[in-house]
């Protein structure tokens, strides 16, 4: 299996509306696809983790890289797994404003992302900071 971790802009005027038809399509979807994972939705931006198998993954990922609904899609490193870090969530879902607590670490990284000023070390560290994140907050399912 992999993990693969993304961060994007979320296109203007994006609102609640498109976030559940997101949130719906991606739990359906991915329950039959055999993929877990998490949406983070960080004021203007989204950084997602989507995990299981290779093939599915990356056939999943070729669709949403085409979304309009949000651009500059730009992956990290993808990471190899033997186990996954949300089994229970078909997509988990949440919205942090930038002073929610703990969040200082996943804005950095989306930011540095979107910006291309990712160095490798932050890339490398990704996983660590988005499973310490999920650590310390609950997260709607
Ligand atoms: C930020 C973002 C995250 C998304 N995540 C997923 C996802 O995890 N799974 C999924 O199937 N679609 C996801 N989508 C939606 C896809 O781009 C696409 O609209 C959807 O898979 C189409 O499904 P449908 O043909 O069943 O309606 C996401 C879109 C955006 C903008």
């Amino acid at each position: 299996m992999i993990q693969l971790i993304y961060a994007s802009a979320a296109a203007e005027g994006l609102g609640q509306d498109d976030i559940g038809q997101i949130l719906e399509a991606s739990r359906r979807n991915n329950r039959t696809a055999g993929l877990t994972g998490v949406l983070l939705n960080l004021d203007q931006s989204f950084l997602q983790v989507l995990e299981g198998e290779a093939e599915a993954v990356h056939a999943i990922f070729t669709r949403i890289r085409r979304d309009p609904r949000h651009a500059r899609v730009t992956p990290y490193p993808e990471i190899p797994i033997q186990k996954r870090s949300f089994g229970d969530w078909s997509m988990g879902y949440d919205a942090l404003g930038p002073d929610a607590e703990g969040a200082d670490s996943v804005f950095k990284l989306t930011r540095n992302a979107l910006d291309e000023k990712l160095t490798h070390e932050e890339s490398v560290m990704a996983k660590t900071v988005i499973d310490t994140f999920f650590k310390v907050n609950r997260v709607e399912r």
